[in-house]
């Protein structure tokens, strides 16, 4: 589209050199006489870029500028000014406008001042959307209207205004870092750092140096003193996440922290006082791993103070929609791409999908819609094979993950996969329909409690208790 100029002056000579070389430049042009009828029309039609008369009979050009930057400042504007009013030309620019042209006008010095205003301008803009969107990443809502994100919501009000340590589970791509963020960021330590150190990144040697800072000459290639992440989180909140893959002793030394709220640095003796808070994140079962050996009972029952789950996609109904909804305005304002709609057909595939990376997988999927249906309509036939897994075109409305031949992921031919994939889903929906009450399922559907229980677990499927 081209960028629109709007020229006000009361020349006609002016305006007419003016709207030839600014059409041969592949604009388009609109005229005003007077500074009210040019402030009227950049009202009904925002230009993208103004060239502004300073003597204009009435109102003024200095005036026009004023009221033109407070209805909107990112809009620039050039003054047009004559030999004597340099010193006028030079108080505008103090007052906001981009630059100033001088009489007899220079058709070279129109094009180059016209170009680089705009262009200062579109990366302004962007830069203003990019800052913004920073902040919005940094404050972090969980979008959804199910019942499930409802809850955690209300869950993550609650406890953040507390200084209790806090678990977050849930499976990959959940949102477990979102809600973390949720939480500091409606915590009363807001103003200072929320550190995150993702344990599983960090190779074992190095966890604890990382977590209490080193000592100069602490170990080989110690060559300067560190602080460690617990230090940095100092009357802040201290994020660890994946904690399950700490080694025990690594776990031995939080505990102590978590006792004491102080600790060494490697290599050091004195003790140093710490005021955190620690919000845990695994998509583990420290159940299992304590079972297992690998976690230590009483961490375990220290970090989860308070406990929390953020369920899978695939259990929070239309958010799915929802939040495709939000993630295509996001990246169509970002890229410029158009957006994508999705026939019923589609809606209803992807509503049954498993989802099993959760809303990084949507995330995802969204990002590749666009890229390969800008400005379409997507349907079922037209998703990637793996997302049809509703018998895309056969179910007329939402289904409810029932038990139906759909359950089975589409391309799935071993009888076993078929058979985990049925069972999988069959148990995740029928856990749903119980309240996620285990007895009465197991009751329901003839089998064992404890085998039940199992099988929910091998299938990574959460459970109340
Ligand atoms: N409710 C939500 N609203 C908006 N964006 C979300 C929501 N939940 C997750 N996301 C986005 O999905 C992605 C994954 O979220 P996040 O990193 O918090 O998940 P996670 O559970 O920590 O994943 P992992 O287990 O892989 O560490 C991020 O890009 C995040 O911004
Ligand atoms: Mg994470």
């Amino acid at each position: 589209m081209n960028a629109r100029v709007l020229i006000v002056d009361d020349e006609d000579g002016i305006r007419f050199s003016l709207r030839g070389i600014l059409e041969d430049e592949g604009y388009e042009v609109a005229e005003a006489e007077t500074g009210e009828e040019g402030l009227k029309l950049a009202t009904e039609t925002p230009p993208d870029l103004i060239f502004l008369d300073i003597w204009l009979p009435g109102m003024d050009g200095l005036e026009v500028l004023d009221n033109l930057r407070t209805a909107d400042a990112s809009l620039p504007v050039i003054m047009i000014s004559g030999h004597g009013n340099i010193e006028t030309a030079v108080n505008a620019i103090k007052k906001g406008a981009y630059d100033f042209i001088e009489k007899p006008l220079s058709l070279e010095k129109v094009v180059i001042s016209a170009n680089k205003a705009l262009e200062y301008y579109r990366l302004r803009r962007e830069n203003q959307a990019l800052r913004s969107r920073l902040t919005q990443s940094t404050t972090v809502e969980m979008t959804g209207n199910s019942a499930s994100i409802v809850e955690l919501r209300g869950q993550i009000g609650r406890v953040a205004p507390t200084d209790a340590w806090v678990l977050i589970t849930g499976e990959n791509g959940t949102g477990k870092e979102i809600a973390a963020r949720s939480i500091h960021a409606s915590s009363r330590r807001k103003d200072k750092p929320l550190v995150a150190v993702n344990c599983a990144a960090i190779p074992e040697e190095l966890i604890e140096s990382e977590l209490f800072g080193h000592e100069k000459g602490a170990f080989t290639g110690a060559e300067t003193a560190k602080t460690g992440k617990f230090e940095m989180a100092h009357q802040g909140t201290l994020f660890l996440d994946e904690i399950a893959d700490m080694s025990l002793k690594t776990q031995a030394k939080i505990l102590r922290i978590l006792q004491e709220q102080s600790f060494e640095r490697v290599g050091g003796h004195k003790t140093v006082k710490v005021d955190v808070r620690v919000i845990a994140a695994t998509n583990k079962s420290l159940e299992d791993e304590i079972a297992a050996g690998r976690f230590r009972e009483d961490l375990y029952y220290r970090l989860r103070v308070i406990p929390l789950v953020v369920p899978p996609l695939r259990q929070r109904g239309d958010d799915v929609m929802l939040l495709i909804g939000e993630f295509m305005n996001r990246m169509t304002a970002e890229h410029g791409f158009r957006p994508v709609t999705f026939a019923p057909d589609a809606c209803s595939a992807l509503l049954c999908y498993h989802w099993p990376g959760n809303v990084r997988e949507l995330k995802n999927f969204v990002e590749r819609m666009l890229i390969m249906h800008s400005g379409q309509t997507v349907t079922a036939a037209m998703l990637p094979p793996e997302y049809r897994c509703a018998g895309a075109g056969i179910m007329p409305q939402p289904c409810t993950a029932g038990p139906s031949d759909g359950m089975i992921p589409e391309g799935v031919m071993d009888f076993k996969a078929a058979r985990t994939a049925f069972e999988a889903r069959f148990l995740e929906a029928k856990l749903q329909e119980f309240g996620g009450n285990i007895t009465r399922l197991a009751e329901a559907i003839g089998l064992e409690r404890s085998y039940l229980y199992r099988k929910l677990k091998s299938y990574n499927i959460q459970t109340p208790e």
